[in-house]
């Protein structure tokens, strides 16, 4: 059950629940007049300590849609947090006014932290180089719709491995699917960190490979799941200049993938996705932003313990 549940990383949710949810995802998109009321006179509180455009407003939408009203603030700086009021304070405060809390914040764990001292469920909307569970929704979503399943399956990680949380956090959620290879395609810098590879890859026995060219995998790959630099998360200017066009994928490139292989990206784009190839019909990142705001509509819905 998940109402009342905060979400913090894929694996607080099951197996069980994640299916779930992707079928009241899909029985929302056949049936949206039947969800439209569900939440009426609930409050989704935002806290967005971090710029957001597709989470903070994939999320308003999906309570919209459900019914429900949201409030919150899209930038620290506009709240007491630059009085300095401690993460405790301010959740203990907005869970007297709302009844799900989504919470983006620049520190990993601070959703936990939150979570801690919350009256009501806290939803990880990304902490740091840490997790982004309702990017992993997502992404599994369109997995699924478009590849109609979510194992047996050779997945290309490109970009930034080592900063990027909705990698981090897919990782996590393949790691219990079935037969599931991994092409971890980045520059030496930007690997995945150890805690990962260790302790998720190698301790689920995932078969992976670390891939410095994006060509050498290309051909072999079902999905190409493509991540930006993380500017944000460098120490100095110079490295992220240095590898921020690591890899771009163009149309020249896309040739040598398999005709019904996807391409995939949690957006935003800066350069690693030449736009010419957004008229590719293997490029599905934007269906992942729709499908995205329908399964954060299922998990909202599921955490609020509202039913159809
Ligand atoms: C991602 C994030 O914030 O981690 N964006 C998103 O939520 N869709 C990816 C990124 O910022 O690169």
């Amino acid at each position: 059950m998940l109402k009342g549940k905060s979400v913090l990383e894929p694996m607080d949710l099951t197996v069980e629940e994640m299916e779930d949810l992707f079928e009241t995802a899909d029985d929302i998109i056949a049936d949206p007049e039947k969800y439209a009321h569900i939440a009426d006179g609930k409050i989704m509180g935002t806290l967005f300590y971090e710029p957001s455009t597709r989470t903070r407003l994939s999320f308003t939408s999906a309570m919209l849609r459900l019914g429900g009203s949201v409030m919150g603030f899209s930038d620290a700086a506009s709240s007491s947090v630059s009085k300095g009021e401690s993460i405790a304070d301010t959740i203990r405060t907005v869970g007297c006014f709302a009844d799900v809390i989504v919470m983006r914040h620049p520190k990993e764990g601070a959703p936990r932290v939150a979570a801690e001292h919350s009256y009501v469920p806290v939803i990880n909307a990304g902490d740091g180089g840490h997790q982004h569970p309702s990017q992993t929704l997502t992404d599994l979503m369109t997995i699924r719709e478009y590849k109609g399943r979510l194992n047996n399956l050779t997945i290309g990680l490109c970009g930034d491995l080592m900063f990027g949380r909705t990698v981090h956090s897919l990782i996590k959620a393949l790691s219990r699917c079935e037969n599931i290879t991994l092409k971890l395609i980045s520059p030496e810098e930007l690997v995945v960190p150890p805690y990962i590879r260790k302790s998720i890859i190698e301790k689920n026995g995932m078969q992976y490979e670390e891939v410095r060219h994006m060509e050498d995998v290309l051909p072999e790959l079902d999905v190409l799941y493509m991540t930006r630099v993380q500017k944000e998360r460098f120490f100095n200017e110079d490295d992220y200049v240095r590898l921020k066009d690591s890899f771009i994928l163009d149309g020249n490139k896309m040739k040598l993938a398999k005709d019904d292989m996807i391409i995939m990206h949690p957006l935003p784009r800066v350069n690693e996705i030449a736009t010419e190839v957004d008229e590719d019909p293997r490029a599905h990142y934007f269906d992942q932003v729709r499908l995205g705001m329908y399964v954060r509509m299922a998990l909202v819905m599921k955490i609020l313990g509202l039913e159809a």
